[in-house]
């Protein structure tokens, strides 16, 4: 069946949209398998949609809404986040229905004043405020930071859906279906972990904030802004928010590396075998030219162990390694255990960076970091494989 004969239950009509197209998420987050962005509809006496999708999409968005609806006009829209991968058609809807009522906080007004100069026909909400549309209540709780200031989700207490703008989202686009029990769930897991650890990894403690304020509602069903709707695995998804935006990690190991000539890989290849003689066999090596740092995150956040490996560069580190350890700084990345080496011809410094990194982030040091000078030479790479070793020791005690 088309998606506007499937509900998600009475009443309420999936009109999202998949972006095959696009190579890269906020231009910078590759999308091999794609990405959707997630729009519903309530028809009831009133009509309401949560959220739009990407302007780039809006004609086949409002085809959908078309088929659904009629001649119907829509009467409100509820804005759960700003960000324009949701908003974006805001201006063409408000177009094509000029009396829809736009339901937001303080915050979603301010922003829907600056990206559309919208200030007009506005029904602001407060937290746990409540919306009669007929049969349907919803219930509006805010849930900042996750992932922007404005950030709401709106709920059904009758039929225990929430609706939760970016949380629970996963790139990945949607293959036949929205319903998590008709899709293969399998490509999902990895996409998922890899958009919590780009897009809301920063922001742990307010998911948390927000998980225990969403605790004291029963939830069947979920209808992120990104990827399935989510019924068949609600216990599983909340548990993986909770466990990342704690910062919780399996044991294993990532060893990052930068290198030009080889000296430093042939380190790392060293290190990597000490880790597995060690006793931890889930090891993923990634060498930072070669491996998009969306990976290399989803993989910190998987993994308790991290080992980085970088030369000296213009007196300082490897220019991609210095990208990830930004990367990973602004995550503020809790619960590892680190450790590193580093290369260099004249006057090391690498090394030495990479070391202070474990003082920046407050991680355990494991072991003594390694540092070669020149040609990568016996005595060096087995202090690579002792502090491999180590590590696995570490995470296995
Ligand atoms: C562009 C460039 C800049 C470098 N800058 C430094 C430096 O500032 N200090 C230093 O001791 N070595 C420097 N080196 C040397 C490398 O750190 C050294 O050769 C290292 O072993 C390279 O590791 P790799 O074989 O893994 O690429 C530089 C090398 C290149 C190519
Ligand atoms: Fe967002
Ligand atoms: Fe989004």
């Amino acid at each position: 069946m088309l998606y506007t004969d499937k509900t998600i239950a009475d009443n309420i009509y999936y009109v999202g949209v998949n972006d095959r197209q696009k190579h890269l998420f906020e231009n910078y987050l590759p999308l091999p398998n794609g990405v959707s962005y997630n729009s519903y509809l309530i028809v009831d006496e009133k009509v309401a949609l949560v959220d739009t999708v990407d302007v780039a999409f809006a004609d086949v968005f409002f085809k959908q809404i078309d088929a659904i609806l009629g001649d119907r006009p829509i009467d409100y829209l509820i804005v759960d986040h700003m960000e324009p991968d949701h908003a974006g058609s805001i201006g063409l809807l408000r177009t094509r229905y000029p009396n829809v009522q736009i339901v937001g906080n303080k915050k979603t007004f301010d922003y829907l004043k600056g990206y559309f100069c919208i200030d007009s026909n506005l029904l602001e909400v407060a937290e746990g405020d409540a919306l009669s549309l007929g049969k349907t209540n919803l219930q509006f709780y805010f849930a900042p930071m996750v992932h922007w200031p404005e950030v709401m989700v709106t709920y059904d207490p009758d039929r225990q859906i929430l609706f939760s703008a970016d949380a629970f989202g996963t790139f990945g686009a949607l293959n036949g279906s929205f319903r998590d029990d008709e899709l293969n769930l399998e490509p999902f897991w990895d996409d998922m972990r890899r958009y919590y650890a780009c897009i809301v990894g920063k922001f742990g403690n307010p998911v948390q904030t927000a998980l225990k304020k969403l605790s004291g509602l029963p939830i069947k069903i979920i209808c992120s802004t990104h990827g399935p709707v989510w019924q068949s695995q609600i216990a599983k998804v909340v548990g993986l928010y909770d466990q990342w935006s704690k910062y919780e990690t399996e044991p294993g190991v990532v060893i990052a590396y930068g290198s030009m000539y080889g000296n430093t890989k042939q380190m790392a290849e060293a290190v990597a075998q000490g880790v597995v003689d060690g006793g931890i066999h889930r090891v993923v090596v990634h060498d930072v030219s070669k491996s998009d740092p969306s990976y290399i995150l989803a993989d910190i956040f998987k993994y308790k162990g991290l080992i980085i490996g970088s030369p000296t560069y213009m007196m300082g580190l490897y220019p991609l390694i210095d990208s990830l350890l930004h990367k990973i700084e602004e995550r503020c990345i809790k619960n590892h255990v680190y450790s590193c080496f580093g290369s260099f011809t004249w006057a090391g410094a690498a090394c030495k960076k990479l070391t202070d990194f474990a003082g920046t982030m407050n991680w355990p040091l494991v072991g003594t970091p390694v540092e070669n000078k020149q040609g990568a030479c016996t005595d060096v790479l087995q202090r690579c494989y002792e502090l491999g070793k180590q590590m696995s020791a570490e995470i296995l005690k």
